[in-house]
């Protein structure tokens, strides 16, 4: 069981941390958190049962084996600053934070060490995230094994070389905003067609969920799916052809394209910011 310290225990540090306790990667007395102020440190402390301070991160840095780095992108080089005078080659720097590399942390830190980055998404709430992890050649096979579990505990996890990262972001970092979208709309047309807002919500949040389970546990591709749906001259083809008149694919396809080439954008500009301090 390794000590852990949630630098910025904010939405997804306490989502990581909920999950760590819960499936029990580690235990209350194992876990730190910061966060940057009182009122925040004292919910958290109350709902979680572990410490946690306002500030305070090399003291909380100092003690752990991995060291979670959950504060916001614009935030990192300041808290980096802070801890990088504690960091021992012997611990596990994993950083969460969008389009930040992994590069630019081992600049900040001036430290040659284990550096992970990892990019969850919003259902690590509900046990449910999907994070994809990149590692520094630092990082050994047993550390990996231990960063696996921590995102195990909150859902599905997988490793990727850095580079595909912006990609990661538009998919599955972002992704939960696209289907909330279509949760949304699925539960408009229920409206409109006169179901109740809570048969409609109902049915479109598990016809989401029902679609996705089905998905996992056939291995289908989602195409053959689809197919099964359809009877000749029926209704669901009738709905596809509207689908596919105004572009519904090949509106998701150019999202994810543009979001990826946002986050590289994002990326180029910390880098100008914080890459030549
Ligand atoms: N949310 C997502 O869907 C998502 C997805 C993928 C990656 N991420 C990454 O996860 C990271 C956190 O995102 P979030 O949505 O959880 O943000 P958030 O809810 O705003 O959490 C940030 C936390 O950092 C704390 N904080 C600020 N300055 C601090 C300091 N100097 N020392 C210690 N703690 C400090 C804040 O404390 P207070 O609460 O007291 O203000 C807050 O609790 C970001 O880097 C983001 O890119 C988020």
């Amino acid at each position: 069981m390794k000590r852990i310290a949630v630098l910025g225990a904010g939405n997804m540090g306490a989502a990581l941390i909920g999950g760590i306790l819960k499936v029990g990667v580690a235990d209350r007395e194992h876990i730190v958190a910061t966060v940057r102020t009182a009122e925040r440190a004292e919910e958290l402390a109350a709902k979680f049962g572990i410490r946690v301070t306002a500030g305070g991160n090399p003291e909380a840095a100092a003690d752990a084996e991995i060291i979670v780095l959950a504060v916001k992108p614009g935030t990192l080089p300041k808290v980096l600053e802070e801890i990088r005078e504690t960091l021992r080659p012997s611990q596990i720097l994993l950083s969460l934070a969008a389009a930040v590399p992994i590069a630019l942390i081992e600049k900040l830190t001036g430290r040659s060490m284990p550096v992970f980055r990892a990019m969850p998404n919003i259902p690590v709430v509900v046990e449910e995230g999907a994070t994809a992890v990149s590692a520094n050649a630092h990082c050994t096979a047993e550390q990996r094994a231990a960063i696996e579990s921590i995102f195990r505990a909150v859902g599905v996890v997988v490793f990727v070389e850095e580079e595909l990262m912006h990609a990661v972001t538009a998919l599955s970092g972002s992704g939960p905003a696209y289907v909330y979208m279509v949760i949304e709309a699925l539960i408009a047309g229920g409206l409109k067609m006169g179901l109740s807002r809570e048969v409609s919500t109902r049915l479109a949040e598990q016809t989401v969920l029902g679609a996705a389970k089905l998905v996992r546990e056939t291995m289908l591709h989602p195409a053959i799916l689809r197919d099964q749906v359809i009877t000749p001259g029926g209704v669901t083809i009738s709905a596809i052809h509207e689908l596919e008149k105004h572009g519904l694919r090949s509106m998701l396809i150019s999202a994810i394209e543009t979001a990826t080439h946002h986050s590289e954008s994002r990326t180029r500009a910390l880098l100008a910011k914080f890459g030549d301090s």
